[in-house]
């Protein structure tokens, strides 16, 4: 199956669990803290500037955005987490999204996979951590984005993608150094993406 990777949509904002997708196409979900570069992911990855919406004020967006590639594929951008000044009705919001998209959606099988990205400076923070075991207990199949891989020297970069790589909840699953800004992992990233689709 070819997917025309340049016929992308919004297809919607879900701000509500009801509003999630549930038609039968398969989804790619992207899971990240705030500010760990998502949106800029996206946007590499489907060669627009400003499809994702890049924020310069982290966490603002409480929505499941659902991108329609070619009618063949969604790409699920899940609500940023850890962001710590969000207010508490934020919080319900951002719980209901994720439980509804997660743990009461009786479509879930069309979820394929699921991109958690990591910031390569940071490495997991405890929020990631508390995804990845998650994601396990769920048996959802992960693979990793290490994000702002550019920010990194030579020798930051070897040290921190071999901690990541290396982390128990890691380890045995791909990880890809990723940058928006220069479009490495772009290549790596769609090979993975269409093997779980099975495009
Ligand atoms: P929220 O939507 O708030 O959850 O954030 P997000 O995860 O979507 O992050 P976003 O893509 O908006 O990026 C956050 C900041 O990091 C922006 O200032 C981006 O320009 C920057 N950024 C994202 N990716 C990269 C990258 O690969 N390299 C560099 N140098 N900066 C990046
Ligand atoms: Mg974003």
């Amino acid at each position: 199956m070819a997917i025309n990777i340049q016929n992308v949509t919004l297809k919607i904002s879900a701000g509500e669990p009801r509003q999630i997708l549930g038609d039968p196409i398969p989804q790619i979900a992207f899971s990240g803290r705030s500010n760990v570069g998502k949106s800029s992911l996206i946007n590499s990855l489907l060669g627009r500037k400003s499809l994702a919406r890049v924020s310069s004020a982290p966490g603002k967006t409480i929505t499941i955005n659902f991108y329609d590639v070619d009618k063949k594929l969604y790409l699920v951008d899940l609500p940023g987490y850890g962001f710590a000044k969000r207010s508490p009705e934020d919080m319900r919001k951002f719980s209901a999204l994720t439980d509804g998209y997660f743990t009461s959606n009786k479509n879930i099988d069309r979820l394929k996979l699921v991109i958690q990205l990591v910031d390569s400076r940071i490495g997991p923070t405890k929020d990631d951590e508390m995804m990845l075991a998650f994601l396990k207990e769920l048996n959802i199949p992960y693979c990793v984005i290490a994000t702002k891989v550019d920010k990194l020297n030579a020798t930051e970069r070897k040290k921190n993608l071999e901690a990541i790589r290396s982390h128990p909840l890691i380890e045995g699953n791909e990880v890809i150094p990723f940058s928006a800004l220069k479009g490495e992992g772009k290549e790596d990233l769609w090979k993975t993406i269409f093997h779980y689709v099975k495009a």
